[in-house]
């Protein structure tokens, strides 16, 4: 794995192409500067993919994805494919790569960057030097349990049915990968259910209790209801470390964190798979921020959550940790003197587009010595 790293890239809709046409001069600073060179490929996937072929994650992209040792993903989706059917609109794709890759651990970091602190709808001291790290399971749960469906009863109603299911296993994997990331932080994991009212949350509690007893006796485990932790969140967000929870509270959870940062354009995210005999694990990383069609193809967009998620690629799949740090110091150095995507403006900052925050992420990064 040392010598080739092949690398999938996924632009996607919407502002994907935009931002991830950034992070790719960063690949390129990488190669140019430091010597680390990326096999890449590059394929459609969402809308684009069902325009040219008919389908939002084709077979031949599947195969790239499964032969890659990292995915970077933009963003899918757009008003253009809404009225396709729940199975073949651009989102399927996302839920068909983790699927098909197992890719069960989502790493939602909700960061606050001291120049963005007043981006947040909430008080600087409540917000200030937050860092929370969501470890969202991502391939079972509601959205992938059986059974499922819409079915006509004799009374001519519908019926619609989705399931909560977890496993011993599957929340075991989920629960190591939190704790793990605990180990390298404060040693603090929320791990978050309804356990008062789902059986699915009251096995989900009793596995991660008895794994934390087990294998991660140094970590501190605090259990919280879903409901009260989304209300924590927002009352005194610093009391959290690593949050671990379901596919569906992870998906609301993480979005109200990111939203606490005040700028969802900021934010990355990895999903990880099971880590192989050979070392490698497959995953994915993607902007948290989504298509945002209603600025796509203006330039407007902040191509910094691609960017971190590139970082995130870099430090969690090649262990390449050093350039990692490189380009988030870059991002915060570009934020500190003042430069600002149309999301993040503040009073006084210099307000720029896609490409000028690209570039100015290089230009921090040329100044490091080499
Ligand atoms: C997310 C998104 C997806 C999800 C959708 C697009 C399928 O909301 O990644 O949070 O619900 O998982
Ligand atoms: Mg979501």
């Amino acid at each position: 794995m040392a010598d080739t790293r092949k690398l999938l890239i996924l632009p996607g809709d919407g502002i994907g192409p935009e931002v991830m046409r950034e992070a790719r001069r960063i690949l390129d600073w990488l190669d140019r500067k430091r010597g680390i060179h990326f096999e890449l490929e590059d394929d459609l996937v969402g809308g684009a993919s069902i325009d040219a072929r008919g389908t939002p994650l084709s077979d031949g992209t599947l195969a790239l994805a499964r032969d890659a040792d990292a995915i970077l993903f933009g963003a899918v989706g757009g008003p253009a494919w809404e009225k396709l059917g729940f199975d073949k609109r651009p989102e399927i794709a996302i839920l068909g790569l983790r699927r098909e890759l197992g890719l069960f651990a989502n790493l939602r970091p909700a960061k606050v960057y001291d120049p963005l602190v007043s981006a947040s709808t909430l008080k600087p001291e409540v917000v200030r030097g937050l860092d929370i790290m969501i470890v969202r399971e991502s391939t079972g749960g509601i959205y992938f349990g059986e059974p499922r469906g819409i079915e006509t009863l004799p009374d001519g109603q519908r019926r619609g049915v989705n399931t909560e299911v977890y496993t011993t296993s599957e929340i075991e994997r989920v629960g190591r990968v939190a704790f793990n990331l605990a180990q390298g932080r404060t040693k603090r994991v929320a791990s978050v259910e309804k356990s008062n009212v789902m059986e699915s949350g009251l096995v989900w509690r009793q596995v991660m209790t008895a794994l934390r007893d087990a294998e991660f006796p140094d970590v501190e485990l605090t259990h919280v209801l879903a409901d009260n932790c989304a209300m924590q969140l927002v009352r005194a967000p610093k009391q959290f470390d690593v949050v671990v929870t379901t596919n569906l509270f992870g998906d609301l959870l993480s979005d109200l964190a990111g939203q606490l940062t005040g700028s969802l354009g900021m934010l990355p995210s990895a999903t990880l798979g099971a880590v192989r005999p050979d070392g490698g694990r497959h995953a994915l990383y993607e902007p948290i921020h989504g298509s945002a069609p209603d600025i796509a193809g203006r330039g407007a967009a902040n191509p910094l959550a691609q960017i971190l998620s590139l970082a995130m690629l870099l430090r969690y799949s090649f262990e390449l940790t050093a350039e990692a740090a490189l380009i988030e110091a870059a991002v915060v150095r570009v934020l500190a003197n003042g430069l600002r995507t149309a999301d993040i403006m503040a009073p006084g900052a210099a307000r720029v587009g896609t490409g000028v925050m690209g570039e100015a992420v290089l230009r921090e990064l040329d100044k490091v010595p080499q």
